[in-house]
Order: structure tokens, then sequence, then C-alpha cells
């Protein structure tokens, strides 16, 4: 009898995984704004991308082929903007398909006829000049200046503008690519990577672990790769290889103090390319290929906590995924806290100490600029209908990682080290919003140690809570008292600024009195000779003080326009363009957007295009 139950009870088990297979439970995607697709009917699971990139018409043209998971559903809708789909199968044969209507933020949702056995679906289509995500730069654009250079930025929702896709961070694919290039050029993925350049221009990529689309990311140009250890090296052109290999030559260090920290590097390689000066932002975490500015190459590497912030989206953003444009400070927030850590593990705590003094700064300066709209200074934002641009400042980064650090000092380093070691393994490989991260900090820090905190007013109020970590900076006290003494006494004693870091340096500029006068800036370059350091972060807060104090010594004004039509980083070139607001001296500004406006990626532009009324048309 005993037996019969045995041997039933394993038929009726064995008979529920089968049904489990056939009909696989689809995970439950929230309601997210920035995305047209319905993930919980059908959602993407892998993507074979295969193009063609074309520089002669500036056109990247082929097909993206998916393999979905279909909840009996219909059609599957996909994100699209500023595409030209020329066609689309289901498993194989042409179906139908039509574009809603447009949305100036979203683009278009890409509506395809399915029916509920449908396991892949193939778009045949290929970019526009409009594309947001691409840019495309001439030879005189590039290091070399030989040869065009192409990239892609995907976040937060641009990798539907030129491939397209289920554009939310909710949704994780892995990916095969066959990319087609001019065979002087070399391309580069987020993915398992060429070390050198193939004969015929083609290349295939493999991404063997789920990532989300605005990680996708595809480099184009004379580049060449050089190793810093067996799992880190260099992308770049020629006459740049050399030097970001110097700059950066603490890159294995990096990943070895951050898997000491939080558990191992998921992405077995870890590289870095050196972009074109255009690029928009310092750097951007593509896995397994980080792309950054060629801007924080100062030649004396202290500018390199950029490469452990992207390093630590490893863990805080790549494995462990905001859900929604709204958790974004999950992700940023997360990372500068890992990147200080990391620097302090590797440098000391003057060094760590120092670049959050700059980071407390900034945040102080960007919540004094949302005094008319106090909401935008929430970690948990609502960018429903806006941009998600619009939540990346400082708030999610400075104010995020002043959350942590004083989470951190609340419950002491060791716990929160273990916690946090543990919410990247929990969480590895999928998404996390606030909510869910709120209830994981309770059940596993808070009330396991029986600890308060006001989490529900750091996240969800405007503002920085009294209770705040106080960073305080030895180093830069003395800088202070340097600046206070070179206006006292109308004179510059070199030898006080001895030895002084670029972040020492960044902190006496920044914090000039606000009646500082212009003689003193005349008397602080022939000293010092700001006006033409060779530290791009030094010369462009340099920039903005000669802006706020109208000081035009030094040839100054030459060297700001030389900068904004050079550089393309959003947040260099933002800078010093609000300082012209400020100083009503739009007019100067806009004479200079003029001229560099055609340099920089559709994200910085639309950016100073804003902040300038600037007039497209
Ligand atoms: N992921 C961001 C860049 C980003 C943010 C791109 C939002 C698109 C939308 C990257 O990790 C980053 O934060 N870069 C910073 C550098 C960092 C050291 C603060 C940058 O670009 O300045
Ligand atoms: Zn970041």
């Amino acid at each position: 009898m005993k037996k019969i139950a045995l041997v039933l009870g394993c038929l009726i088990l064995l008979i529920s995984s089968c049904s489990k297979k056939q009909h696989k439970p689809i995970p439950s995607y929230i309601e997210e704004p920035h995305s047209f697709s319905q993930p919980n009917e059908a959602v993407i699971t892998h993507m074979d991308l295969d193009i063609n990139v074309n520089f002669d018409n500036e056109i990247i043209q082929g097909k993206a082929s998916y393999l979905i998971e279909n909840n009996e559903a219909s059609q599957i809708i996909l994100d699209s903007k500023f595409l030209t789909i020329e066609n689309v199968q289901a498993d194989g044969k042409d179906t139908t398909f039509s574009l809603g209507n447009f949305d100036e933020q979203l683009g278009n949702p890409l509506k395809i006829d399915i029916n509920k056995s449908t396991k892949q679906i193939t778009v045949f289509y290929k970019t526009t000049h409009k594309t947001e995500a691409l840019q495309w730069l001439k030879p005189q654009q590039t290091a070399d200046k030989v040869h065009p250079f192409l990239f892609t930025q995907g976040q937060a929702i641009l990798t539907r503008t030129w491939i397209p896709i289920q554009d939310s961070p909710q949704i994780r694919i892995t990916y095969n690519a066959k990319v087609h290039v001019p065979s002087q050029l070399m391309a580069v993925m987020s993915a398992e990577n060429p070390k050198t350049k193939t004969s015929d221009g083609h290349y295939t990529f493999k991404m063997t672990q789920p990532i989300s689309p605005y990680l996708i990311a595809l480099a184009v140009g004379d580049i060449e790769y050089k190793a810093i250890s067996n799992r880190t090296g260099i992308y770049a052109e020629k006459s740049m290889v050399e030097k970001a290999h110097y700059e950066f030559s603490d890159m294995e260090n990096m990943v070895a103090s951050a898997e000491a920290l939080y558990g191992t590097y998921a992405w077995e390689q870890f590289d870095v390319i050196v972009l074109p000066p255009s690029f928009p932002f310092g750097g951007m975490e593509n896995p397994r290929l980080t792309f950054a500015t060629p801007t924080v190459i100062a030649g004396d590497k202290s500018l390199t906590s950029l490469i452990a912030h992207e390093l630590a989206h490893s863990w805080s953003g790549n494995l462990v995924t905001n859900a929604t444009w709204d958790d974004f400070w999950l992700n940023e927030g997360f990372t500068v806290y890992f990147e200080m850590r990391i620097m302090e593990a590797l440098y000391g705590k003057d060094r760590a100490n120092m670049l959050a003094r700059i980071g407390r700064q900034d945040l102080e300066e960007e919540i004094a600029g949302f005094k008319e709209s106090p909401e935008d200074t929430k970690l948990k934002l609502n960018l429903k209908g806006r941009n998600p641009d619009d939540g990346m400042n400082s708030i999610a980064y400075d104010k995020g990682y002043l959350f942590l650090r004083t989470l951190e000092e609340t419950v002491g380093r060791e716990k929160f080290d273990t916690f946090l070691k543990s919410y990247f393994k929990k969480h590895a490989f999928s998404t996390i919003n606030t909510e869910k991260f709120v209830a994981f900090l309770n059940k596993n820090l808070l009330e396991k140690y029986s600890i308060t905190f006001n989490t529900d007013e750091w996240i969800y109020n405007a503002g920085i809570p009294d209770n705040q970590a106080i960073i305080s900076s030895d180093k830069f006290e003395t800088v202070e008292k340097t600046i206070q003494q070179f206006v006292k006494t109308n004179m510059v004693d070199e030898a006080l600024t001895k030895g002084w870091t670029t972040q020492e340096w960044v902190h006496f500029v920044r914090n000039f009195p606000s009646d500082i006068k212009t003689e003193h800036l005349t008397m602080i370059d022939a000293a010092f000779n700001l006006t033409n350091s060779n530290n791009s972060y030094i010369a462009m807060v340099w920039y903005e003080q000669a802006i706020n104090h109208d000081y035009h010594g030094n040839n100054i004004d030459a060297k700001i326009e030389d900068f904004l039509i050079k550089v393309g980083r959003r947040w260099y070139v933002s800078t010093i363009y609000k300082a012209f607001k400020r100083n009503n001296k739009t007019d100067a500004a806009l004479a200079i957007y003029n001229k560099a406006r055609s340099n920089y990626h559709s994200v910085t532009a639309n950016t100073i295009d804003d902040l300038l009324a600037f007039n497209k048309d």
C-alpha cells in the first residue's frame, strides 16, 4: 500500500513538474513609465544581432532576432525610436506589425502580431540620422585623425534608437552579435571581445550573462588592445594606448579590492575603452567593457576614481539593476559608496574623504538649484512623463552615497559589509526597486540587529535628514586656510600648495570667497597657470570661476572656447555653460555653442539646448 502511494506521489510530482515546464510561469514585471513593452504578455530572453555599420551614409542596417517567452500572447511590443522597420518575421515567416503613435521621449511602440506558440521573432531594420544613441565621428574628431569612429550610448532609454528592443531595465537578455565594419576598423561590444583586428571587418560577439538593454554597447574605430592583467586591459586609438595603459595600471588591483569587499567579479573580463573626447559621460559601465572619456587621463592617475566607479557598477547596476529609472539611486548611490570603498582600500582614507567631500559640495549645490522643485531632491523619483535624464543628477549619486554612509556609520562597517555582500548575492542578475530594497534592508539589517533608522525619511522625503554623516577632511581644511591667507595678504605663498593633489586643487578653486576680486584671480593664475592646466577637472572648475568673477586674463576666453569645442563630456560642459547663464552671459555662451554643438553627442546637445534655450531651426 505504502509503495503504491509513493509511486503515485512520484507520478503526481513528475506530471506537475512537466506541466510547469510547458507553461513556464512568466515573472511579473512591474509597470514602468519609460517602455511600451508588456513583458508580462511576451518577453524577449535572447537576441541575435546581425548588422552592417556603414560609415559612408552613417547608417546601421541589419536584423535583430529574439527568442521570446510567450504567455499565450497575440502580440509582442518592442520599443523603437527613429528606426525604419523594413520587415518582421515570427518563427521565420513574415508577419504583420504596426508602429504606434510617436512619443517625444519614448518613441514608437512596435507592435508585432504573433500567435500563442510563437517562440522567435526577427526585425529587419535600419537606423536613421535622427538616432540618439549613436555618435558618428569624423577622423578630425578622433585622437589619431585618420579614421572615423562610432560609439553608442544606451543608458537610459536610447538603445531603442539603434536596436528595436524591449528597452526597460527590468528586461534581461543574453546576446550574440555579428557586426560588419570597414576592414581598417575594429568593433568591440559589451561582450566577449576580439583583441586584434580581423582582415575582413567581420566580428562576432557573445554575451552569455543576461544584461539589461541599456547596457548593450558598440564602439567601432581604429583601436588597439593592451592588457594590464589577464582579465583587465585597455582599448584605445594608437596614440592613446600607452598613456591610458599607464593611467589605468591599477585596474587589476581595483578589481581585486572590489572582490575582497563584495564578492566575486561576475563578468570575467574588465576592460576599458578610451573614446574620443566628445563622449558625453565620464564613464559608462557597459559590461566587460567600460566606455571612458579621455579627459580622465591626467598623466598622474589622479582622476582614476572614475574607473573604480564604473567597476563598482559591475555589482550595483549590472548585476543588481534598478527596476525603473525612478530607482536610479539604487544604481548610482550604491556605486558611489562602493567607489569610495575601493578608493579607500587602495589609496587610504584621506583620498576617499576628499572625494566624498567634493561630492558633498556637489550635493549642496544641486539641492540649492532645486529650491523651486524640492520633489526632485528625493531619492525615489517619479519620472512618469519626463525624460529619465531629469533624474540623473547629484541627488542619486551624492545623496544616495550620504544615505549609505550614514547607514554604515550607524550600524558599523562590519555588519554593513556583510549586509551589502548578501544584497549583491541575493539579487544577482535580477532587478530591484526601492520598495524591495527597503524591505530587504529592514529584514536583513535593521530588524535583525534591532536598529532604528530613518530610512523612509532619507528615501521618500526631500532634502537631507539631520542625522547625516559628517564628512571631514583635514587636507581640505588646510586648503580652506590657504585660500583665506592668499586673499587676506593679497599674496600667493606657493610653498603652501606644495604637493597638492588634484582633489586639493579642485577644492581650492571651488571655494574662493564669493566676493573674491579679479586681482586675486590674476595673482593666482600668475602663480599657478590654472588657465593652462592639463588636468581637465582643475581647468573646468577654474573656467567656471573665471566666468563667475569676470576674469579674462591669460587668454582664458580662447581656452574656454577651445575646451567647449573639443570636449563633449556633459557634466563639464554644462557646468561651464551654466556659469555663463548664471552671470547673464548667455550670448557669449551661445556664440561658443554655435561652433561646438555639432561635436556633441545628442545627450549633451539636448541638455545644452534646454539650458540655453537654443533654437535648433
Ligand atoms: N551610468 C553612469 C552614466 C550615465 C548615467 C549615463 C545616466 C546615462 C544616464 C556612469 O556610471 C556615471 O555615473 N558616470 C559619471 C562618472 C562618475 C565617476 C560619477 C560621469 O559620467 O561623470
Ligand atoms: Zn555611475
